[in-house]
């Protein structure tokens, strides 16, 4: 069904940051790190999307298959004329999985920091669901905001998932998961994907897919770098590396340098030795346990969990704990 409607988005302006800044401030530091925010130019997400096809990427058709066997139940959780609040605007086939069961969801509120993919994700699940009040917010949602008033008839479930807040560093974890509760009311709920800790062969394989896909997502960076700064340095000259730290429970992604190279980045000169890494992401894992002491430490009480037969991944249903409501 298409709809002539005309969307429009709540901007709450969030900063951008600015890539050059942003990487040149890294290079600087010590080890040298890049925010793995960067990974998603349009290359990018194109490249996560199809390492999410690779054999070896089990998160995102585990949590599918587990929204899909459970969806009957979770759709329990939405009231009649509820509203569905995205953190990131998915606008996935995760997103429509419930919104094609759980009818009497009546509005879906995404909110991202990127305008374009609020419009695309909001202009998508418009025209798909023509009966959904589409609401979308533009904001940096790892820093505390509040829900502006959206004259909303039932209950929200605000959903996060894709183990997203495998990539937030534990402070930052904390953070959101404490800025999200303050945004519940009684009757609202938090339905949150997380891969778990489990085999760190399986783990080490999904960061190391066979087809060198997320090889191609992490060296990315270089391409974009050549870009933005126009240098013209070797993507031969860097190798992606990904393993599982024990002690930090996280999978660590890096770029290690081959050659010794100095980069002249708009004048600022860069010194790299040969085998020097720049770390470019953090996937933490944890258990239920971890997880649930968590979300319990920022006043939110699991109601419900549900995760696939080898325990890889769960999908957790919150509320706001009573004594802090
Ligand atoms: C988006 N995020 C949950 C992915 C992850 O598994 O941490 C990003 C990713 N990096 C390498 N492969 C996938």
């Amino acid at each position: 069904m298409s709809t002539d409607r005309k969307i429009k988005i709540i901007d709450k302006k969030p900063k951008k940051s600015s890539f050059k800044e942003e990487i040149l401030d890294g290079l600087k530091k010590k080890p040298k790190r890049i925010n793995p925010k960067f990974f998603y130019d349009e290359e990018g997400s194109k490249l996560f999307e199809e390492i999410t096809e690779t054999e070896e990427y089990y998160p995102t058709r585990t949590e599918r298959g587990i929204l899909e066997k459970n969806i009957d139940e979770i759709c329990t959780y939405f009231g009649m004329g509820s509203a569905l609040f995205e953190y990131g605007s998915g606008g996935s086939r995760k997103t429509m999985i419930i919104l094609d069961h759980c009818k009497q969801i009546k509005a879906y509120v995404p909110m991202d920091i990127s305008k374009t993919a609020l419009e695309a994700s909001a202009e998508k699940l418009s025209s798909r669901y023509g009966y959904l009040n589409v609401l979308p917010i533009c904001v940096d949602y790892t820093k505390p905001f509040d829900i502006p008033f959206l004259d909303l008839e039932g209950n929200i479930i605000a959903i996060f998932l894709g183990s997203s807040i495998g990539n937030f560093e534990p402070e930052t974890a904390s953070q959101f998961l404490w800025n999200t509760m303050k945004n519940l009311g009684p009757e609202d709920g938090l339905l949150i994907g997380v891969d778990l800790k489990k085999e760190i062969s399986v783990l080490e394989r999904a960061y190391n897919d066979r087809k060198g896909v997320t090889e191609k997502f992490n060296l990315n960076l270089i391409d974009r770098i050549n870009r933005e700064f126009k240098i013209n340095v070797k993507k031969s000259d860097f190798k992606h590396m990904a393993y599982y730290n024990v002690e930090k429970g996280r999978i660590e992604m890096h770029i290690e340098v081959l050659q010794e190279m100095d980069l002249d980045l708009m004048g600022t000169l860069i010194h790299f030795n040969q085998g020097e890494r720049i770390h470019t992401e953090n996937s933490y894992k944890y258990t239920r346990e971890e997880f649930v002491e968590l979300a319990k430490r920022n006043a939110l009480e699991m109601i419900k969990y549900w995760t696939d037969e080898k325990n890889y991944f769960c999908i957790f249903l919150f509320k706001r704990s009573k004594k802090d409501s």
